[in-house]
């Protein structure tokens, strides 16, 4: 008999589709995959130097399980420089991903029974990370008419004295929603007035269109005292395959969850290391390349689907995916991915795991000509039903 622990949480809602996109490519099909959850362009040249160049020297041997101070050290400058927020290096933690630091916070901060507050559009992994650290997730539905973007009513409704922490996600997965920074202002005066910790993932931060992206912890004093800031280098320099995200916050989490990771991980990987500092210090034209890129695609893709029938797209300001709704076609979001993939040969993610099941999510992660011809096929599919 397996842990209950385990028994709790619910399988990828994207695996099934991504098995199935996996099979049709073995047959010879050409899958247009715009499901990608990661940028499809190539982690920068000098930060794959950077990593080579510490296994030549033989940087290859444990760090600190919080990671190397020069990475930290550039972490905090980073947040000062980019978001405005001042911690010491000795309040950032080096983790294997963004994913690896919200799991650590949440293990810290939840007590079993404690409530999680999820704005619904989320990213899969946040309630099964609740689930895994013994505490409840409650959904905050917002509202596709504000375009997914939370608001502090919202939350105020969902506060049950249970309630212990708020995740915040923008800009977001799966929608693109950014929030400004008058909605960060009403929601941080909540959460603190109700003493929640904010856990905010901010991990699609470089990655805006046309508008700043603001950090709660940046809103208030109170606000940075109760927010405990998650980024990485995964999404804004193509790395994810290398394993490296941060959080930094208030002195006595960042202990509890170096701890934690002293018993688990330990460090990530020292090379990776190297590489995400060569990252953060290095020239910043990758990015600012990559990003204009993702910006082209997101106006070519808000072009293409005014053109197409029964379907429709809230604007996305960030990230690179965005969340059409379906509910014109009469589909649940399974069923739309599961024939459009098996009719038309073009994968995406149904809405239904990230708690919307009238939505699909799009991916600009592949490259225009892939855009243009998913696109197309999506228009002839969705004229065929
Ligand atoms: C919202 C969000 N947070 C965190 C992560 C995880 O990032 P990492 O690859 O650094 O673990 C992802 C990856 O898809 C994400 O979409």
């Amino acid at each position: 008999m397996l842990a209950q622990r385990i028994q709790a949480v619910k399988p990828s809602a994207t695996l099934k589709i991504t098995a199935l996109a996996r099979q049709l490519k073995a047959q010879g099909k050409k899958v247009i995959n715009l499901a990608a959850g990661e940028p499809d362009f190539d982690t920068p040249a000098s930060v794959k130097e950077a990593a080579i160049a510490a296994i030549r020297e033989g940087f290859t041997k444990y760090t600190p399980t919080s990671g190397i101070p020069q990475l930290k050290e550039a972490v905090a400058e980073v947040f000062q420089r980019e978001l405005g927020v001042r911690y010491r290096p000795e309040q950032v933690v080096v983790t294997c991903g963004a994913k690896q630091a919200l799991y650590n916070l949440l293990q810290v901060l939840i007590e079993p029974g404690d409530e999680v507050l999820i704005p619904s559009h989320y990213w899969v992994s946040y309630p099964e990370m609740v689930r895994l650290s013994g505490g409840t997730p409650v959904e905050v539905r917002t509202d596709p008419k504000e375009g997914f973007r939370l608001k502090a009513d919202q939350i105020e409704r969902a506060i049950t004295p249970r309630s212990r922490v708020l995740i915040l996600n923008s800009p977001a997965n799966p929608t693109g929603a950014v929030l400004d920074e008058g909605r960060l202002k009403e929601i941080a005066r909540v959460a603190v007035l109700r003493g929640l910790w904010i856990v905010s993932d901010e991990i699609y931060c470089r990655l805006v269109y046309g508008v700043p992206h603001v950090s709660i912890a940046s809103v208030s004093p109170e606000a940075f005292a109760r927010t405990l800031l998650v980024d990485g280098v995964s999404k804004s320099y193509a790395m994810t395959g290398w394993r490296i995200g941060y959080f930094a916050g208030p002195p006595e989490v960042v202990e509890a969850a170096e701890r934690l990771q002293d018993h688990s991980t330990s460090n990530p990987s020292s090379i990776s290391q190297r590489a995400a500092l060569a990252a953060l210090t290095g020239d910043q034209i990758c990015l600012s390349e990559m990003s204009a890129e993702f910006g082209r695609r997101r106006d070519f893709l808000l072009q293409r689907v005014l053109r197409i029938p029964k379907i429709s797209l809230i604007e996305p300001e960030g990230a690179f995916y965005a969340f059409l709704n379906i509910s014109g076609t009469g589909l649940t979001s399974g069923d739309f991915s599961n024939r459009l993939l098996e009719s038309a040969h073009v994968a995406l993610i149904p809405g239904e795991g990230f708690g919307w099941d009238d939505h699909v999510r799009v991916s600009f992660a592949a490259s225009q000509e892939e855009l243009r011809e998913g696109f197309d096929r999506l228009e002839r599919w969705i004229r065929s039903l």
